[in-house]
Parts: structure tokens; C-alpha cells; sequence
């Protein structure tokens, strides 16, 4: 059947692993896309496109294992690499969270040519089975840096379909942006703008675009822009957060934390260069250094959650977490008391555990589309929690007023920032997190995506 809704993304709603018997088990993800879809039913025939991550997904798909709703594309795994590993994840995602080295990277010579053309055929792939599968006239949302070439590829090939792209980073300064050679800019930049309208996080990163537009190919064309602000989703992680998963692991939590007096300073992130946890806890070491009367009465919860371990500069970046929370812990640490309680194996309950229990919250991005954790705590806080956030958070622009804002490079900063939270009085911590809460929910991911499919009509 040709669906009239389509949704198409890297990675998708589900991953399958293999079991002994040669069937498979499914894993369902959650996020703001996976509920945003649930706003249009299950009956309204939508679609959600999306690659094979794994050999077991590909081997899932090769044996016509799959979920309603959803076509996972087997794309050769050599051509996935290349283009998640080499262009998505090593060169768009570092030019929009400025994170080259510049003196010696990035360098744009053959193997960047070749992998740019894996990523050539990988969003052909796409723009195929999206044209395959799309009824006459059907919307199709297409997601993030992955599938920047799609949208101008599916209109060549089919140019009934409204067309839409959203992207959940920021996008780079000029300068920055016009790093990559010329061609591949503008091949870039005409690709989005193949669709009818692109949506961004925030009207920082809109402009952006703009910018490079008008620099690089001279305008965005007829081609429409909107902010649409993911807000957190209330109702689900308010029901999530009080099962008895969460209270059992809040009660581990307060077991390591050791004493009920003791103040918690929590962080969650995928182990992520953009995330800025290195800083993060030599601006913690700081706080124990310069605020002596810390010492002991403080623990900094830190859930860093393994990503994209394909690639060495993550890998390096895991062990730095480690060594760094290792290196405070035998500093500062006594027999009764853990500084750092640093966790990496990914435990949804127990990050809603560590929200509903902290007494500050630590997002300090280097740069970040949006950061849904600052969005999230603030809502299933149990006693109101403080927020110390980085102003190169997408969130910052909704939520600043009420955080503790940091410039997310200034370490001596970042400590007084976390001095100033712990130290704020319990009624103003419990009143700010009212309003956190208010801001960070005003456009839940159900009406984030109806918004978007209701602006591609008008
Ligand atoms: C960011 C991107 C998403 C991506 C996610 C996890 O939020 O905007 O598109 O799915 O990171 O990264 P991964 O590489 O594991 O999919």
C-alpha cells in the first residue's frame, strides 16, 4: 500500500538481534520522533524509512523480518560506513558543533572524495525507496544531516510530493561552514533546499542556514523555513518515571550516594564529543578545589553513555571520561565518600532516577541542537532541581531565563555556576523549576510533528 505519511531517518523506531534459534528479537527506541508519529495513529498508514545499523539488522531484513510501519533499507555495510561514519558523524556533525582541530584537520582530499560518494548513493538509496513507497502527493519528513542530498533527489524523481527536512543540530557560522570545498557546500545546501520546507530547532541555527545560503549559493530559492522547538513529552516520562523500576534504582542511587544530607550534581549524555563532560568535571575537580566545604557534601552523578564507538576520537574521548572522573575519585575521594559515580551502561530508568533525585542538573554543551536532558529534568524533578546550562544549547533560548547559564569553554566559570545552583535556596530551586518545566513543555513531540506536516500544506 503507498503511504500518504512518510518519515525518513538513519536510524529508525527499532533494531533486531539475532537469538541462537535464528529468529529475532525487536527492540523498539523511544524519542520525540517515535512519539510525534503516534500523534497521527496507527491506522493512517505512515511509513518510517531507515537504514540497517547493524549485520543483524541487515541480516533481519534479509530473512523479511520486519515491523509494521516500518522498511529498514539493507544498504551495503562498506557504503553505510562510509557515509554514517566518514561524511555524517566525522564531517557534517563537526561542522555544525564546531569540533575540527583546524591546524591539522579537517582535510578534504580522496578518501574524504570517496566517501562523500558513499554518501552520494546512500541517500539515493533513500530517495528511492521513498519515491517507491510514497502515494501521489504524500508528505515525506525526512530527519537530520544523514539525508541532507534527499530532498533534492526525491523531487527529481518525483515532483508531486510535498517535501519536508528537519534538522536536530545546529547549523555552522559561515566561516566554519565554508571549510568544505565549494562543490560539496553547494551540493549541500541545494539538496535541503530540493524541499519545500526545512524546519530548525531554533532561530539561531534557521538563521544559520540563511546565512550559508546566501553566501554559498545565494538565497534559499522558494524554499520555505520554520523553527519548531522539541519540547519534552510530560505525560510519558511523568508515568515513566514513577514505575517501580525508577524507584528501585533511585534507591541504589541514594545507597552510592551515601547519606541523605549529601547534595547531587547530575549529568546524563551519550558519551559525546559535543556534550563537553571532560570540561564538565575539571569544572567540578574546581569546585572541590576552590570550595573546600564541598568536599564531602557534594556527589556528581555522571551518565555517559557509550556512542558512535566506531570511530577513535570517541573511543579516546570515553577513556578521557573515565581517567578524569578516576583521577577526582582518587583526589578527593574518602572511605565514606565517592566524588564522582560516573555510569556507562545505558539505564533509561535509572537516568530518570538520577533526574527525579538531583539537586542541579550540569548540560554544558559545546554546542547542541537542542538537549532534550534540559528539558527533561526540570519535568519529573521531584523537589525542584537547579539548571546550569550552556548558552550554545539550543535549549538555552527557551529555557535561559531560569538556568544558571555558562559559557561551556569557561571551566573556572562552569565551578562558580555549579556554586551558585547548589547554593540556591530550596523554594527559588522548586520555583524556577515550575517555570523550567512550563517552557520545556509548550510543544510536546506529538504536536512537533503535526505542526510540521500541517506548515508543509499551507
Ligand atoms: C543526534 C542526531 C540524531 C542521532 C542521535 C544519536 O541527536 O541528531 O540523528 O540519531 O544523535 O546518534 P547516533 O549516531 O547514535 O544515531
Amino acid at each position: 500500500m503507498a503511504a500518504p505519511i512518510l518519515v525518513a531517518s538513519n536510524r529508525g523506531p527499532v533494531s533486531y538481534s539475532a537469538r541462537e534459534d535464528g529468529t529475532f528479537d525487536t527492540k523498539r527506541g523511544g524519542g520525540g520522533l517515535v512519539s510525534g508519529l503516534s500523534a497521527i495513529g496507527p491506522d493512517a498508514g505512515a511509513l518510517w524509512v531507515c537504514s540497517a545499523l547493524s549485520d543483524d539488522d541487515r541480516e533481519a531484513v534479509r530473512r523479511g523480518v520486519a515491523e509494521p510501519g516500518v522498511r529498514m533499507l539493507d544498504i551495503d555495510a562498506a557504503v553505510h560506513a562510509d557515509a554514517y561514519n566518514g561524511i555524517a558523524n566525522s564531517v557534517l556533525w563537526f561542522v555544525h558543533h564546531l569540533l575540527y582541530q583546524t591546524p591539522l584537520e579537517p582535510v578534504f582530499g580522496t578518501e574524504f572524495r570517496r566517501q562523500w560518494a558513499a554518501y552520494e548513493n546512500y541517500n539515493r538509496a533513500f530517495a528511492e525507496a521513498l519515491a517507491a513507497e510514497a502515494a501521489p502527493g504524500a508528505a515525506v519528513l525526512v530527519q537530520d544531516y544523514h539525508l541532507a542530498l534527499v530532498p533534492g533527489m526525491l523531487r527529481a524523481l518525483r515532483d508531486d510530493l510535498r517535501i519536508g527536512h528537519f534538522s536536530h543540530t545546529p547549523w555552522a557560522p559561515v566561516d566554519y561552514f565554508r571549510m568544505l570545498p565549494d562543490d560539496i557546500a553547494e551540493q549541500l545546501l541545494h539538496g535541503m533546499l530540493g524541499a519545500d520546507r526545512l524546519g530548525f530547532l531554533t532561530r539561531r541555527w534557521a538563521d544559520a542556514f540563511e546565512a550559508c545560503c546566501a553566501a554559498v549559493v545565494g538565497g534559499t530559492g522558494g524554499t520555505r523555513i520554520g523553527v519548531h522547538g522539541l519540547g519534552a513529552d510530560a505525560d510519558f516520562l511523568r508515568e515513566r518515571a514513577h514505575r517501580d523500576d525508577v524507584d528501585e534504582r533511585m534507591a541504589a542511587l541514594r545507597e552510592q550516594i551515601g547519606g541523605p544530607e549529601r547534595r547531587t550534581v547530575v549529568r546524563v549524555d551519550r558519551t559525546e564529543l559535543s556534550k563537553n563532560i571532560v570540561r564538565g568535571l575539571h569544572a567540578y575537580r574546581q569546585l572541590l578545589e576552590d570550595r573546600p566545604e564541598w568536599r564531602e557534601r557534594v556527589v556528581h552523578i555522571a551518565f555517559a553513555y557509550p556512542s558512535r564507538q566506531d570511530l577513535a576520537v570517541y573511543r579516546d574521548y570515553t577513556a578521557e571520561v573515565a581517567r578524569v572522573a578516576d583521577d577526582i575519585n582518587s583526589t578527593f575521594g574518602t572511605p565514606g565518600w565517592t566524588p564522582v559515580i560516573l555510569h556507562v551502561k545505558d539505564d533509561f530508568a535509572r537516568s530518570l532516577a538520577a533526574y527525579r533525585l538531583a539537586d542541579v542538573a550540569l548540560v554544558n554543551p559545546i554546542r547542541d541542537g537542542m538537549n532534550l536532558v534540559a528539558k527533561e529534568v526540570p519535568v519529573v524533578s521531584d523537589e525542584g532541581c537547579a539548571l546550569v546550562l550552556s548558552r550554545e544549547a539550543g535549549a538555552y533560548e527557551e529555557l535561559g531565563e531560569d538556568a544558571v547559564v555558562v559559557n561551556p569553554y569557561d571551566v573556572t566559570g562552569t565551578a562558580a555556576a555549579l556554586h551558585t545552583a547548589l547554593c540556591m535556596p530550596q523554594d527559588e530551586r522548586a520555583e524556577r523549576t515550575k517555570r523550567l518545566a512550563a517552557a520545556a513543555t509548550a510543544l510536546p513531540p506529538e504536536q512537533w510533528f503535526l505542526e510540521q506536516l500541517r506548515a508543509l500544506d499551507d
